[in-house]
């Protein structure tokens, strides 16, 4: 059986394109997934491209593979990456052999044996495309539910890698995630650059459904007991989605809400659609109607023009809304970005500081509310065997949990009690 080494780096929805790649790949000959990059026939590199270091990185890391790999193994770059850069990939590093670029993953089997192949049209779209099946996990699985983004944040090139937004007919969600279920997940990701702007843009004007009217629609589906979804945007959050947020009981209670900035100018000139009052408005009403629910963000520092005050905004919402989990950047330019060419770009120094400021601040918080869960009782479920006689699992708010146990518990939610805390995961006996 042929091997294949693949490499994913970014977001989940690559993760899911990895998966699909994989699923579309043994439709046409099986392959086995290995470790060790010496021994395969195929080596993918799934890149991102969303801040530039792992750019940089790409160059480097196709050289090592080339050097180390077999002699007739050959090298695909995919991913947003390969969208933007296309055919000066292989112009770079001639001995890659094909790249894909993330809009175009469908494509992967017409692509592997013809020598030099570029394909990264960000027009493509394949929303009615049935993938074959593949998830690493057989207990959750994640789901599409949009491709593209139709927002135009000016730090972001992902509308330039993944192209105008278009949603996957709900029919089609609906049958891939009842077939999930059949094999053995009782958890779903919806994954989307924005997941609740769902039903804007169909390829056929057909159909008519709404994000909450997919959530409600999903969750019809018997089996499914937990729902999740990333990302949401802060702008489309509206009362009748939170409703459905906390009224509906398979839809986890965890939510992630980007804030970016803090200050209202910086997110007027990040082209966000919000001010720091709307997002706090949001969050107050998610904390006041469902109080057990986690919230977590992204927060960009050193975007051009953050003056030592826009930081104090984005300390303020942080201090106001205690997010349960931070993913922090410091700004990076990007090509096909409108933030590029902005003036008052911050310095490296400035944006290092502030970065570390904001994490140091979160750290604090983290601990103050990991602590608080000593003794606390979640419903966690269990899917990954680890070593040592453990099994890992997560609460219905999203918190990483080990216990002691072994395979039986797979597939299984159990009611745990917390008997030590730490700040990226919690540890618990089984409650009867
Ligand atoms: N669609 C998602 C974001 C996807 S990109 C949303 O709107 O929330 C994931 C995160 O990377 C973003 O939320 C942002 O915080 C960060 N990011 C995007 N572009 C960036 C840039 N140019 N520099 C630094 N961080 C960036
Ligand atoms: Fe990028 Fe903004 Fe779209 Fe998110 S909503 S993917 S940050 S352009
Ligand atoms: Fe990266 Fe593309 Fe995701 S740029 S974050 S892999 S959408």
């Amino acid at each position: 059986m042929k091997k294949l080494y693949i490499e994913t780096l970014g977001c989940a929805m690559n993760v899911r394109d990895s998966e699909h790649m994989i699923a579309e790949l043994n439709s046409k000959e099986p392959y086995e997934l290995t470790d060790d990059l010496k021994d395969a026939d195929l080596i993918i590199i799934n890149t991102c491209s969303v801040r530039e270091k792992p750019v940089s990185k790409l160059f480097s890391e196709i050289g090592v593979f080339n050097k180390f790999k077999k002699k007739d193994a050959k090298i695909g770059v995919t991913g947003c990456t390969a969208s933007h850069l296309g055919r000066d990939i292989i112009k770079r590093a001639p001995v890659v052999d094909f790249v894909l670029g993330a809009r175009n993953i469908s494509k992967i089997t017409k692509v592997i044996d013809k020598r030099h192949a570029v394909e990264v049209d960000i027009n493509y779209d394949d929303s009615s495309y049935a993938f074959g099946d593949y998830r690493t996990n057989r207990f959750k699985s994640m789901v599409n539910i949009s491709m593209g983004c139709d927002k135009s944040c000016t730090y972001c090139i992902v509308p330039a890698t993944r192209g105008d937004e278009v949603s996957i007919p709900s029919n089609l969600i609906v049958t891939e995630i009842t077939k999930a279920v059949k094999t053995g997940a009782k958890e779903v990701m919806l994954l989307g650059q924005n997941v609740n702007n769902y039903g804007k843009h169909f390829s056929s004007n057909s159909e008519n459904c709404n994000f909450t009217e997919l959530l409600k629609k999903i969750s019809k589906i018997e089996g499914l007991e937990r729902i999740r979804f990333t990302s949401p945007h802060p702008l489309h959050m509206d009362d009748e989605f939170l409703k459905e947020f906390f009224s509906n009981p398979k839809i986890c209670k965890q939510i992630h809400v980007p804030l970016q900035s803090g200050s209202t100018s910086l997110l007027k000139s990040m082209k966000r659609g919000y001010s720091k009052e709307w997002f706090l408005n949001r969050c107050e009403k998610i904390r006041k109607l469902c109080p057990e629910a986690t919230i977590s963000t992204d927060i960009i520092v050193g975007f051009p023009g953050e003056s030592e005050e826009d930081f104090n905004d984005t300390m303020d919402v942080l201090e106001k809304v205690r997010f349960e989990q931070l993913f922090s950047f410091k700004y990076s330019a990007r090509p096909h970005t409108t933030a590029a060419n902005f003036e008052n770009q911050i310095s490296k120094e400035v944006a290092g500081s502030r970065l570390t400021k904001l994490q140091r601040r979160h750290t604090e918080i983290l601990d103050e509310i990991m602590d608080a869960e000593l003794g606390k009782i979640h419903e966690v479920y269990f899917d990954e065997l680890k070593a040592g006689g453990r099994v890992s699992g997560r609460s219905d708010d999203g918190k990483l949990f080990f216990v002691d146990g072994s395979e039986e518990l797979l597939g299984q939610i159990k009611r745990v009690e917390v008997t030590k805390t730490s700040r990226g995961a919690l540890e618990g006996t089984l409650f009867a």
